[in-house]
């Protein structure tokens, strides 16, 4: 116990995971049980099948956690959970289990909201490359250092202003300030809702990142309409300042693919694509190259680009307007191959550091869960005792 075990579980959406992380810095044991299997016929998350995977999961994925650890209950500080945002019956499974683990044991409950996850994914790893902890954080008096983080997934295109301040030498306290976020579609769901559309499989990101290669990205021009300050404005529920705000919006590229393939007939062509992979009984990326002629190729990736583009020049505005000395970026799409190679560029040009989680920390896990309630473990930050799902959990304050 003095080691400072926390054990994470995650189960926001459609991953049962848990991990144990020791002072949120070393992974003891990551284990991620996925429904892709299960929602993929579907094309995207069904909440209730997701609440019954977790149900059915969650004890048997905790086992392996710690066996994967080699500790035991006995050997836990503390249990982390995600608290949102998410699906709320996905969420309660895990917030179930994690109360009465924590009560059960005698040890403190400690909420983490999902983004900020994805954000300690990132100074995860950098903290066990200690030498680049040293770069983030270093040591002595309060560094006033500005983290601009993108965090970009299925459900998420949020910009946070993450500042960190190490009291007394201790344990860094982070808070966020929200400063982007999407109006409609995340990211991850513009790459989910496109590969459904042109018959591919699910979820639709790794898909477009395996096929994008393959086709001219220059070959469909995509325009991204100026997002309407109106439907936002100050004041409106949920609203943030327009002035301090980055908006994005990927239902109208999503659209913009549909009517293409319409007005280009490829409906066929689809449906034979969407035909063919169905009878193949594990069919990956790979198989469906062979199923896309030229025009689809080309489409895929205009359509990658289009969407890492806007990412791209929104995020390093963003950078330059709050003179941030760091970009993050993480969550599922941060996967993407040519979002890593034209975001490294673009820092690399402006002297920027940046950074990502490996692939597997890109991508909903636990061990971000453990790491970023860390902090708040050293700091006694527990979950009240009414501790529910919230699913639409905001992260940090709003820009002023
Ligand atoms: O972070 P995550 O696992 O779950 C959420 O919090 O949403 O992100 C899942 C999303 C999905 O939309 C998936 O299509 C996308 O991340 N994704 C990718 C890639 N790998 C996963 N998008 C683009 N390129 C990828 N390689
Ligand atoms: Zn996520």
């Amino acid at each position: 116990m003095a080691d400072g075990l926390i054990l994470g579980i995650e189960t926001s959406c459609d991953e049962t995971a848990v991990a144990v992380v020791r002072q949120g810095r070393e992974i003891l044991s990551s284990v991620v049980a996925s429904q892709i299997p299960i929602h993929s016929p579907y094309g995207g998350v069904v909440p209730e099948l997701a609440s019954r995977e977790h149900l059915r999961n969650i004890l048997p994925v905790v086992r392996e956690a710690l066996e994967q650890a080699r500790v035991g209950y006995e050997d836990l500080a503390a249990i982390a959970v995600t608290a949102g945002p998410g699906l709320a019956g996905a969420l309660l499974v895990g917030i179930s289990f994690a109360k009465s683990l924590a009560f059960a044991l005698e040890r403190p409950l400690i909420a983490v909201n999902h983004l900020e996850g994805h954000i300690h994914a990132v100074l995860l790893e950098e903290a066990r490359r200690q030498a680049a902890d040293q770069e983030v954080l270093p040591k002595g008096p309060l560094p006033e250092r500005q983290v601009l983080a993108l965090v970009v997934s299925g459900g998420h295109t949020h910009l946070y202003l993450a500042e960190a301040r190490r009291r007394n030498g201790g344990e860094p306290v982070w808070s966020y300030r929200n400063v982007g976020r999407t109006v409609d579609d995340a990211a991850g769901e513009a790459f989910d809702k496109v590969a459904k559309l042109l018959g591919l499989g699910y979820p639709g990101g790794p898909w477009i990142d395996a096929l994008a290669p393959h086709g001219n990205p220059e070959a469909v021009p995509f325009s991204f309409a100026q997002i309407k300050a109106k439907a936002h404005r100050k004041g409106e529920p949920g609203a943030l300042n327009p002035a301090t705000t980055t908006y994005f919006s990927y239902s109208g590229i999503k659209t913009a693919v549909l009517r293409y393939t319409h007005v280009h007939e490829m409906e066929a062509s689809i449906e034979a694509r969407r035909a063919a992979l169905a009878a193949m009984p594990n069919a990956k990326p790979a198989d469906a190259l062979p199923l896309c002629d030229r025009r689809t190729l080309d489409l895929i990736a205009s359509f990658q680009r289009s969407v890492v583009d806007d990412l791209r020049r929104k995020t390093f505005r963003a950078a330059e307007q709050f003179g941030a000395d760091r970009v993050l970026v993480s969550g599922g799409v941060a996967a993407n191959r040519e979002l890593r190679v034209r975001f490294t560029a673009e820092a690399a040009e402006r002297n920027l550091p940046i950074a990502f989680p490996s692939l597997t920390l890109s991508t909903d896990n636990a061990a971000m869960i453990a790491a970023a309630a860390w902090p708040k473990f050293v700091a006694g930050e527990c979950a009240p005792e009414g501790l529910t799902a919230e699913p639409s959990l905001a992260l940090g304050a709003s820009a002023r």
